[in-house]
């Protein structure tokens, strides 16, 4: 059994789907490692580390992938990044299947089974390998400490010689995994912190950080949270009255922090410009959204905006890649953990339950085709 880690083929990716700890854990499992030298280089991750647990570096992308039976990535590969690669090989990456149709087709065609880890059901079995969890947990990190970094201010109350500074009023929109991590970062750097979210079970947990609940808690709210323990798409009738709730409380804030999203549709909008223009001038605000169209009406994807009013919007991309090393570490970790499930200890061999629901809600490609339920072309 050969288990391949090329190197990402986007220049933005700094992250590596294996570690030098994985790599151990693959090579016990009687797997052959491959590593296509520097994959790991913009992860703090040298060759000489994998090499050191038993790996094989090989040149190139193709070197690694000839003869895999297992390719490990952070990001859905091309069709033209897995030339070479076998009939039947399993690719374990991001997919990023929504909208990527087509992708993912001429990917089925290489006839390589691509499995997508943010797929993976949030159940007790699964939780070592929850890809999501693992990268919005740095994600919401990572936004504090960006915006921090913008701010202009410190966020602790200081008493000082010179006269008191006042702690930095943080507000965080949207308490999942990465929104719990920013209050826990917000607080731990002394800022007051309020949170918002239309998941009642939310309330609870935003308490037990030590922050405040603020939301509209009418019938709607009451009912918002799916069986999945997702948030829904909320009426326009909500969305006002959470309008005039939070416009108010936003003009007193110096952060806001958004990490509003609903699986599979656009994030909701939940900054708009005016509100954007109530914010006192060296403001900061981090949309962790972007990507998914945005929850500030002012948010670019990959840029720092600045409002003539002197409001800083930031719009990174790839927000645990900015701390590729950690996000590596325990992306490579959800990946080992999926991996276990897919091998015949005793056999030392790949030994795939087609039955196994962790399969089932992940397998994206199979025999040449397209087989997940969600991702069929429309007609
Ligand atoms: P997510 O990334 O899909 O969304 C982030 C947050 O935005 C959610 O809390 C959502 O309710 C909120 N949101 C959506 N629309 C909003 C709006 N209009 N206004 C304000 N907030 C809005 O969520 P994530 O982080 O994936 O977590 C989803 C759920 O999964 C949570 O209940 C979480 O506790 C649960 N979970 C369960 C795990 C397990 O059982 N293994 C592991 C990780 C998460």
């Amino acid at each position: 059994m050969r288990i391949a880690v090329p190197a990402e083929s986007d220049p933005g990716e700094a992250r590596v789907a294996a570690t030098a700890e994985t790599v151990k854990k693959y090579i016990a499992l009687g797997a052959d490692v491959v590593i296509q030298t520097g994959a790991g280089m913009k992860s703090g991750v040298p060759d000489a580390d994998y090499a050191a647990m038993g790996a094989t570096i090989v040149a190139d992308a193709q070197a690694a992938i000839a003869d895999a039976d297992i390719i490990l990535r952070v990001r859905r590969p091309s069709g033209q990044d897995l030339a070479g690669a076998k009939r039947g090989a399993l690719v374990l990456a991001i997919a990023d299947p929504y909208d990527h149709v087509e992708a993912l087709e001429k990917l089925a065609a290489t006839g390589v089974l691509l499995f997508a880890m943010e797929l993976m059901p949030r159940i007790t079995r699964a939780q070592a390998m929850d890809v999501l969890s693992s990268q919005a947990n740095l994600a919401g990190y990572r936004a504090v400490v960006d915006a921090a970094a913008e701010f202009g201010r410190a966020f602790p109350m200081m008493m000082t010689a010179a006269g008191t500074v006042p702690a930095a009023k943080v507000f965080i929109m949207g308490v999942g995994v990465a929104g719990l991590q920013a209050i826990a970062t917000a607080r731990r750097m002394g800022a007051i912190v309020t949170a918002t979210d239309v998941r009642p079970a939310t309330k609870e947990q935003v308490v037990s950080l030590g922050a405040k609940f603020i939301a509209v808690e009418d019938e709607e709210f009451k009912q918002a949270e799916t069986a999945g323990g997702y948030a829904k798409e909320m009426s326009a009738a909500y969305q006002e009255k959470q309008k005039a709730l939070t416009a108010a409380h936003i003009a007193k804030q110096d952060v806001v922090i958004t990490t509003a999203l609903i699986p599979g549709r656009r994030a909701p909008l939940l900054i708009t410009e005016d509100m954007v223009a109530s914010m006192r001038p060296g403001s900061v605000i981090v949309d962790l959204a972007v990507e998914r169209g945005g929850n500030c009406a002012l948010s670019r994807p990959g840029e720092v905006v600045v409002t003539d009013k002197g409001v800083r919007i930031i719009g990174h991309m790839n927000v645990p890649g900015r701390l590729a090393a950690t996000a590596s570490a325990l992306y490579a970790r959800n990946l080992s953990a999926f991996v276990d499930t897919l091998v015949d200890k005793t056999q030392k061999a790949l030994a795939v339950n087609w039955d196994d629901d962790l399969v089932k809600a992940t397998l994206l490609t199979k025999d040449g085709g397209l087989v997940h339920p969600n991702f069929q072309k429309a007609t």
